[in-house]
């Protein structure tokens, strides 16, 4: 079959797989290609057990396999073969050399952006999908201009906006897809490409273009703003625990005001994902490249008050528990870094465990998809760290259950059993808010939820 275009993703991960088969389903008419350099994490995509859990993705590539969407390890063939190039490789925080600990790893991407220089024999459209420093795309089109044989390359910015767990909606049905460009005539012609690819199923209105630096930008912009809003309700819910004020009545009176709004205000332990702090890290590093220490200073406090979250949860456990831990037994309800994943990354969970370790407690975790990674997580702590399927075994004979992760699951189980098998007194942290305190508090538990009266 002739397909109309051809499309090729470098990176299988969690925004390449998801964004790809969504693009596959709405445009039958194209021929979509994803590569990684990960053989396991192919042959997962190929199989029955995808590589990551996400609502709805099962049925998604059920739908696209082997019919308009391909899984493969063969890079160099993928670029040969496809004129329209995503790329969507990890840029994580750099551990090492100047910038360690703040700034963009980006040897992945340049890697990608040297292969495709090496690979490429006819023009192509190289599509910024990853979340990147502003003024990438500039180097990107530096290396790529370097082509010997004349190959013309257009580079676009398009980052991804979904979240984890509503991926599958959040690609059918966007609030924005943003395409930045060039404002030149080949680069508009490449902006128009890629505005036609998502206006199979994206209402035309919600295609923003803008020029590159901007595209850029906004990425980190508008994960800088949503981590800010979670930073600071958390940051009212520690003034709530002194006062007596209930955060969710604090959240929902002030998110009333249509200006402000009510969506992402939960308290919680804070923030985790493999985004939010690296990508404002990259912000705050980009603001002090540029000398402007203040407004770095500004939103390196959002990261500040996430990590001052997680611990004032520890020291609150401490204190509540007589100000000690050692040899206590603590379940900890979940372990992904928010409901409907099995991602772990940067998981508050993961901080809590640690410090729990410190203070010599014995941990037990239980959580419905992440356990695979949390034992990854935790692999140099193992023998420490018990993890069990079921949330009522696992639960068996602790001193205290702390809520990590908001799974709805945990908000219905029987809490009288669970109090009958507690040693006591017995003790109920919720980082998340989720759980009827009152009900937990009349079968006997001690309970303090986040930003409200214990
Ligand atoms: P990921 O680690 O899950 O996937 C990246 C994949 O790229 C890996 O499978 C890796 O093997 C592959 N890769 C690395 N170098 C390669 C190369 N040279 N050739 C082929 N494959 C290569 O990462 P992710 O969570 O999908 O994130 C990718 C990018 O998207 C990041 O920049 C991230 O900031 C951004 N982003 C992520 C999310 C999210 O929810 N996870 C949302 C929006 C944006
Ligand atoms: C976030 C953004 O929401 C996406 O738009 C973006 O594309 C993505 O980062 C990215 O660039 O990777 P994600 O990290 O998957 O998505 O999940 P969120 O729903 O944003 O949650 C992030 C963290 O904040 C979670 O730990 C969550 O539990 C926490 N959170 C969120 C709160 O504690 N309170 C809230 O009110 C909302």
């Amino acid at each position: 079959m002739e397909f109309e275009k051809n499309i090729l993703c470098i990176g299988a991960g969690y925004v390449g797989g998801p964004t790809m088969a969504m693009i596959a389903r709405q445009c039958p008419q194209y021929k979509v290609t994803i590569v990684d350099i990960n053989p396991e994490r192919i042959a997962q995509w190929n199989s029955n057990d995808l590589p990551i859990y996400e609502p709805g993705l099962d049925e998604l590539v059920k739908a696209t396999r082997n019919r308009n969407l391909f899984f493969s390890t063969d890079v160099e063939r993928g670029i040969r073969e496809n004129d329209i190039i995503f790329v969507s490789v990890n840029t994580p925080t750099k551990t090492f050399g100047t910038g360690a600990g703040m700034a963009a790893d980006l040897q992945y991407w340049e890697k990608t952006a040297r292969q495709i220089l090496q690979n490429s024999t006819s023009p192509k459209i190289v599509i910024e999908k990853s979340t990147l420093p502003v003024r990438t795309a500039q180097a990107m089109e530096r290396i790529l201009n370097t082509s010997r044989n004349g190959v013309r390359f257009d580079v676009l910015s398009n980052p991804e906006f979904l979240a984890e767990g509503t991926a599958v909606n959040d690609l059918k049905d966007p609030d924005r897809v943003l395409i930045g460009s060039r404002e030149t005539e080949d680069g508009l012609k490449a902006r128009d490409t890629l505005v036609e690819i998502f206006a199979n199923w994206v209402p035309r209105e919600k295609i923003i273009t803008s020029n590159i630096w901007s595209s850029e930008l906004s990425k980190l912009v508008s994960n800088a703003f949503l981590a800010q809003r979670v930073s600071s309700i958390n940051a009212i819910s520690a003034l709530c625990e002194k006062t007596e004020a209930d955060v969710t009545e604090v959240a929902r009176a002030v998110g009333a005001d249509s200006r402000i709004g009510s969506r992402f205000l939960n308290a919680s332990i804070g923030f985790g994902g493999s985004c939010f702090k690296k990508d404002i890290l990259n912000l705050v590093y980009l603001c002090r490249h540029y000398g402007l220490n203040d407004v770095a200073d500004y939103w390196e406090s959002v990261i500040k008050i996430n990590n001052y979250q997680q611990e004032r949860f520890v020291r609150n456990m401490l204190a509540a528990m007589f100000n000690t831990l050692a040899g206590k037994r603590i379940c900890l309800f979940g372990f992904a870094f928010k409901a409907n994943t099995g991602d772990t990354r940067e998981s508050p969970a993961i901080y809590v465990t640690r410090r729990l370790l410190e203070e010599h407690a014995e941990v037990v975790i239980t959580d419905p998809k992440a356990l695979n990674n949390a034992r990854i997580d935790l692999a140099n702590v193992q023998g420490k760290v018990l993890f069990v399927d079921d949330p009522y075994e696992a639960a068996m004979g602790c001193h205290a259950i702390a809520v990590m992760t908001e799974w709805p699951l945990y908000a219905d189980l029987d809490y009288e059993r669970l109090y009958r098998d507690a040693e006591k007194p017995a003790f109920i942290f919720d980082g998340r808010n989720i759980l009827d305190s009152r009900r937990c508090f009349e079968v006997g538990f001690n309970v303090f939820p986040i930003g409200k009266p214990a």
